[in-house]
């Protein structure tokens, strides 16, 4: 019976009856045969959603150049919030984070040991040397782009200046291996993970990156370890984040026990950690970054 099921479940690519395969259906095809991930049909964009997604992007990037602008010592996480939330909707914009299953802000501010998903407060001050992740996601004419940034107040260690240029190589070297089409997401994960060991830093394993557009979590699942050729198949017309969460010590997150909504990550061992996020378009030519 599990066997039956097996072999008559559908298979995710198909070329519609009637239709002479293209180049990128026999590659699928292929690599769908050797039983590894391949996207559905409904994965690839189209030009228009694509152009969507772009001017989404747009939007995001001024938003987080906006934050770029103001961001300073003694301005509260709530403070970032609000300019979060009142240049995305003056600019036609929706901070997609609001409301989003039961998140209660327009974005997220994540303070040296906070991995991600830091909840906005009037209470968070930023202090000298605070190294903070701010990560907006922005819908525009229902079109969704993501993206985020580390910012340093005033002077920072050391340690912690490494921390956030290890963190933006790590994306940087995922960005590189993406730079033809027909590459695994296992693929820039376990180089990204090389490289943060190889740097004596941490790849978080609990939380990912993913496809994005239509909506503001979609498949792929995108890791940012494991091993060359696991994970899905990137082929053009796919948009999806990468979003490397690197860490100064060890690898594993935890929950804030004071933290009613559940949604702030922490590092197990209060280490720092570190993030940058960018949205991409797979394209014949490798990755087009529609985030700035
Ligand atoms: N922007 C985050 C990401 O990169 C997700 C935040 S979900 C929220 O996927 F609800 F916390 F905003
Ligand atoms: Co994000
Ligand atoms: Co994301």
């Amino acid at each position: 019976m599990s066997n039956r099921n097996k072999k008559n479940k559908a298979p995710r690519w198909f070329v519609p009856a009637g239709m002479e395969p293209t180049e990128m259906d026999r590659i699928i095809l292929g690599w769908q045969e050797k039983g590894k991930l391949v996207p559905t049909p409904s994965l690839i964009k189209t030009q228009e959603q694509i152009q969507g997604i772009r001017k989404a992007g747009e939007l995001n990037t001024a938003v987080l150049d906006y934050v770029a602008d103001h961001i300073c010592e003694g301005m509260s996480t709530l403070q970032i919030d609000k300019m979060v939330y009142d240049f995305t909707t003056s600019h036609g914009g929706v901070p997609a984070p609001l409301n989003y299953e039961g998140y209660p802000n327009s974005c997220c501010t994540s303070i040296n040991d906070v991995v991600c998903h830091g909840i906005p407060s009037e209470y968070d001050i930023l202090e000298e040397g605070d190294i903070i992740n701010v990560d907006c996601t922005t819908i525009l004419n229902g079109y969704y782009a993501d993206a985020s940034r580390m910012f340093i107040i005033g002077k920072t260690t050391p340690e912690r200046k490494r921390l956030v240029d290890i963190a933006w190589e790590c994306l940087k070297i995922g960005e590189k291996v993406c730079s033809q089409p027909y590459v695994f997401v296992g693929d820039l994960g376990n180089a990204i993970a090389n490289y943060a060991h190889k740097n004596g830093c941490t790849v978080v394993r609990d939380l990912c990156g993913h496809g994005v557009g239509l909506e503001f979590h979609e498949e792929p699942d995108v890791e940012h370890y494991g091993k060359k050729g696991s994970g899905m198949l990137l082929v053009p017309g796919m948009t999806f984040t990468i979003e490397p969460m690197i860490n100064a010590g060890d690898w594993q997150v935890c929950g804030d026990e004071e933290d009613e909504t559940g949604w702030i990550v922490l590092t197990e061992d209060a280490s720092d950690s570190a993030q940058w996020e960018h949205t991409y378009v797979m394209t014949e030519n490798g990755v087009e970054i529609l985030t700035h």
